[in-house]
């Protein structure tokens, strides 16, 4: 094991990546290495930057001298391993070297901790090295921060999260200038917030890693990326906003982790879907690639978190701002916060988790039908909060249903009956509402 606090003054920073934002990473600690320096009492020298390709054309600012491609050599020399290069492997062996040898590491690599966090968090307790990862959720938005010390002496009970950009971006633009999905999403990706292969973006699955990330820390229990559910937003349509907004609602890509209580029992739910969340929200508010994260805690109450959740710049703040805290500790002693799981909070599933959905109907303008489709909720004791009929000039009518808080079995079961009900032509859509 190497010595955790350098004697020189020293701190050794080994650079794994540099993309998007480790070129950033780069960029900021030559143009503010005095400040960092005298923030952290080290001085920090970047001593190596592994790349794929060391030939390939850099940013003015990338010193090429401190390129290589032997990036497990580079995590041999440095007390504090920056890791930016993304998804699971060569990142992740790399990661849990540097780990075990005592070093520091600081990733912006979600998928990395949504999948292998106990074995990371394994191996820093191992190395008695510290984890650091302020960048893997909402990039430049210090919530991983918020949870892990400045909500450490409260009660969290829920956090609802945009915590994807590029969706945020997307639905933004088909509320906001009538795009529709594909139009929305070409010009995501012409303005680089979407990926050429924009699948982790519009499915969810990046949302659902950061879901994971925050519901762990926000309940000290252990949430991985396949304990949360999720549904994307490819299958929203230009007239699901335009209800949306004739209801007082704005879609967005939400995640959604609160406690729950099921037979006396005390547990969480981690969810990602598109939801309806009221115009005069905080979260309707959140425009553009932007991401905000509202955490509701016993003692503080609800506390918002908003700013860029991706980008070089931002994202090398975050980075930053953990390498500091990481100087830190190298020279004057002391830790990261461990990883907390004292909670052991079991995942409640939906017949504890409560919910509200807006269930559109095409169905038949004729006696009897409204009475019928209340008949469902009714049995099924879902309270209904709003109805909205349009009628149709071919004898059909559309129904905009709101539902009062239920829970998830109790809802599903009701949709499941609308869709048998003879009169009910189809089920259009059924949506999550949030945040009322
Ligand atoms: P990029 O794809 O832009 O950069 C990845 C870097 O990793 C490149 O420099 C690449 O080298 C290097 N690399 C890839 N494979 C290897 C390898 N086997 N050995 C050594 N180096 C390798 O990624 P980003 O900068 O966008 O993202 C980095 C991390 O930050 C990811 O985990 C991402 O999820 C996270 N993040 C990114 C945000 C963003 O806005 N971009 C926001 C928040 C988090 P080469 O240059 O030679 O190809
Ligand atoms: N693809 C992500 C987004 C980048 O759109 O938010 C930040 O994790």
């Amino acid at each position: 094991m190497t010595e955790n606090r350098p004697t020189d003054g020293v701190v050794r920073v080994g650079l794994l990546g540099c993309g998007t934002v480790g070129s950033q990473v780069v960029r900021l600690l030559r143009e503010h290495g005095d400040d960092w320096a005298a923030r952290s009492g080290a001085h920090l020298e970047l001593v190596g930057i592994a790349v794929r390709d060391t030939a390939a054309e850099r940013d003015p600012w990338v010193p090429r001298d401190l390129l290589t491609d032997d990036a497990e050599g580079l995590v041999g020399r440095a007390d504090v391993v920056i890791e930016l290069i993304g998804g699971i492997e060569p990142a992740r062996t790399l990661v849990l070297r540097a780990l075990r040898s005592g070093a520091t590491v600081v990733t912006g690599n979600k998928a990395l901790l949504a999948a292998h966090g106990p074995e990371l968090h394994a191996a820093a307790e191992a190395g008695d090295a510290d984890l650091y990862y302020e960048a893997a959720v909402a990039g430049a938005v210090p919530v991983v921060y918020g949870l892990r010390e400045s909500l450490a002496g409260d009660k969290i009970t829920a956090v609802l999260g945009i915590v994807n950009g590029t969706t945020n971006y997307i639905l933004d633009e088909m509320a906001t200038r009538g795009l529709s999905f594909d139009q929305a999403l070409s010009q995501a990706q012409e303005l680089g917030y979407a990926e050429a292969d924009p699948t982790a973006d519009v499915d969810g699955h990046d949302a659902a890693a950061k879901a994971a990330i925050l519901a762990s820390l926000a309940f000290h229990t252990r949430v991985g990326i396949d304990d949360v559910p999720v549904t994307g937003i490819r299958h929203i349509t230009a007239e699901d906003m335009a209800e949306a907004r004739e209801t007082g609602h704005v879609m967005k890509l939400l995640a959604v982790a609160r406690r729950t209580v099921s037979g006396g029992t005390e547990g969480i739910s981690v969810r990602v879907h598109p939801a309806l969340v009221p115009a005069a929200h905080p979260l309707a508010a959140v425009h553009g690639a932007f991401n905000a994260v509202v955490v509701e805690s016993e003692s503080a109450g609800r506390l918002m978190f908003y700013g860029q959740g991706a980008g070089g710049a931002p994202t090398a703040s975050a980075v930053l701002s953990d390498v500091v805290a990481a100087a830190n500790h190298k020279v004057h002693g002391g830790h990261a916060p461990r990883e907390s799981t004292y909670a052991e909070l079991p995942l409640h599933g939906p017949d504890a988790t409560a919910a509200r959905t807006q269930v559109q109907l095409r169905l038949a303008h004729a006696p009897g039908t409204l009475a019928a489709v209340a008949g469902v909720y009714g049995e099924e004791g879902v309270s209904i909060d709003s109805v909205r009929q349009q009628r149709s000039a071919d004898g059909v009518a559309q129904l905009t249903i709101i539902s009062d808080v239920s829970t998830e079995a109790a809802l599903e079961r009701t949709v499941a009956r609308l869709a048998e009900e003879p009169h009910v032509h189809e089920v259009i859509s059924v949506t999550r509402v949030e945040g009322a």
